[in-house]
């Protein structure tokens, strides 16, 4: 595991989500209630974007199909047993510089 950098705070939109592409993950990153959220890009139902999505309830949409996925958990509302993967996340405050969003990523 190492943490990776994937973009500054400052670029999130509070319930918006940004797509990250990075050491061939493909990642959806939210802020959400001021806090930070990294979860798995890409919707088990049939591959939508949940980075073009909007949060909701603290849950990310899928614009595709409206399921639903919980940022910190990654269950799918109304069906636990179906979940995306969640990564670990930490702002980064560089003294003076952009504070960056960190996400701790598998390493392979
Ligand atoms: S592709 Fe995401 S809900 Fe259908």
């Amino acid at each position: 595991m190492a943490w990776v950098s994937l973009c500054e705070l400052g670029v999130l939109v509070e319930g918006r989500g940004k797509y990250v592409e990075i050491e061939g993950y493909q990642l959806a990153v939210f802020l959400d209630g001021g806090e930070a959220y990294v979860i798995d890009n890409r919707c088990p139902h049939a591959g939508g974007s949940l980075a073009v999505g909007d949060v909701e309830d603290g849950r990310a949409v899928c614009r595709w199909h409206q399921w639903a996925f919980g940022l910190k958990s990654g269950e799918l509302k109304g069906r636990p047993l179906v979940r995306i993967r969640t990564y670990r996340t930490r702002l980064l405050d560089r003294a003076g510089k952009t504070v960056l969003v960190q996400a701790e990523l598998p390493t392979y």
